[in-house]
């Protein structure tokens, strides 16, 4: 049997691991927070980034490349067909989103999105001097058709630009939204003239036995709309910085607009580990989706014997679980008092949206079972 790719001893992260997951608190606080990934590399990124620094390839980067590997890993993946011509490679996900919601939206102007919600979603709209309006999901972590009617009809009153920020899949809840959902997302934000930025970092991570990933310039109606794509999530890539922004055909016009600079922020190395994943990595990806997989269940078994007061939705794609701790008497911030007693750092379901993540607690299970076990040990010594 080959070694897990989720194997590495708590030890060894320590020892190996300088970026934020391992560094931000204290070596007496086991850290299952931000979306970084226990693996080890997947060889193909190793190989590539080790021969370019050897070779001296280090200088800027060239965008028609990296826009045709994520062409010809999405065709290859999810059957769609995307325009390099209408594709712009960017720093990141992030900063590709905001330039777009920037483009899309005037100075103060609102853009919609669906708590709970990734954190930096509510940063960046602020940073950019927009104006966030919320459409929450529904209770069972869906789009919320009527909410979005609501929001998007309060965002455009009086004739205001609008924009929605879509994430698929869904962080934190792990949700992949159905063609069906999306269609009606799409045709809602239509009827509203809402434009919509589809942020898809999580697609790589959906699990075999769930729902396909659809990607959200597939569905009907959405040709207005913008993707924003990286491997980076599903190769655990964030430090190797490089994204790709995307314009549906009825989009392609404002994406012109966007100024050529808004290239220049990506790395070159970012570039070719994150080619490489794309290429030559996908059997390493389909290992440790199963690993994951795995985790999924190990940490279904581990809540029911160690915290039965804890209510999750299994998550279809992503390796985050949103975890329902309002049972437990532990206030408004679980994770909080998960780090202060157990010793043991979860993301504050807060961060996710005030009211929808009140009570919650996001855990990344990306890590060896046996970490995952022992957290859990810790949660539950909290209570
Ligand atoms: C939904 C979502 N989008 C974007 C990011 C960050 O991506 P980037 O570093 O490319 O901006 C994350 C990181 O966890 C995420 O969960």
């Amino acid at each position: 049997m080959s070694t897990p790719l989720l194997g590495a001893s708590e030890a060894e992260l320590r020892r190996d691991r300088t970026s934020v997951k391992w560094v931000a608190y204290p070596p007496d606080v086991l850290p299952l927070w931000v979306a970084e990934m226990d693996a080890a590399p997947c060889p193909a990124v190793v190989d590539a980034v080790s021969a370019a620094v050897r070779r001296g390839d280090t200088g800027y980067g060239w965008g028609p490349r990296y826009a045709a590997a994520v062409a010809g890993y999405a065709q290859e993946t999810w059957g769609w067909e995307i325009d390099t011509a209408a594709a712009m490679i960017v720093p990141d996900v992030m900063i590709g989103a905001a330039e777009l919601l920037r483009l899309l939206t005037d100075e103060g102007g609102p853009v919609v999105v669906s708590p709970p919600v990734y954190d930096s979603f509510f940063g960046f709209v602020d940073a950019i001097g927009r104006r966030r309006v919320d459409a929450p999901l529904t209770g069972e972590g869906r789009l919320d058709p009527e909410a979005l009617r609501t929001a998007f009809r309060a965002a455009t009153a009086g004739g205001r630009r609008a924009a929605y920020l879509l994430c698929n899949p869904q962080n934190p809840t792990g949700t992949v939204h159905s063609p069906a959902e999306l269609a009606s997302l799409a045709a809602l934000a239509e009827e509203h003239g809402v434009r919509v930025v589809a942020d898809e970092i999580h697609a790589p991570v959906v699990y075999a036995d769930g729902p396909a990933f659809t990607p959200y310039l597939t569905v009907p109606g959405a040709e207005r709309g913008f993707s924003v794509f990286s491997p980076s999530k599903g190769w655990n890539l964030a430090g190797l910085k490089s994204a790709l922004a995307m314009a549906g055909p009825g989009a392609a016009d404002d994406f012109t607009r966007l100024h050529e600079v808004n290239t220049h922020g990506s790395s070159h190395l970012g570039a070719i580990a994150h080619v490489a994943a794309m290429a030559d990595g996908r059997d390493w990806l389909a290992r440790l989706v199963g690993e994951l997989d795995d985790n999924r269940t190990l940490l279904g078994r581990l809540l029911s014997e160690h915290l039965p007061g804890v209510r999750w939705r299994v998550p279809e794609a992503t390796y985050l679980a949103w975890l329902d701790c309002r049972d437990l008497g532990l206030g408004d911030d679980p994770a909080r008092v998960f780090r202060d007693r157990g010793r043991v750092a979860l993301a504050s379901g807060r961060n996710y949206g005030p009211a929808a993540g009140r009570g919650f607690a996001r855990l990344n299970f990306a890590t060896s079972p046996q970490v995952l076990e022992e957290a859990v040990r810790r949660m539950a010594s909290a209570l």
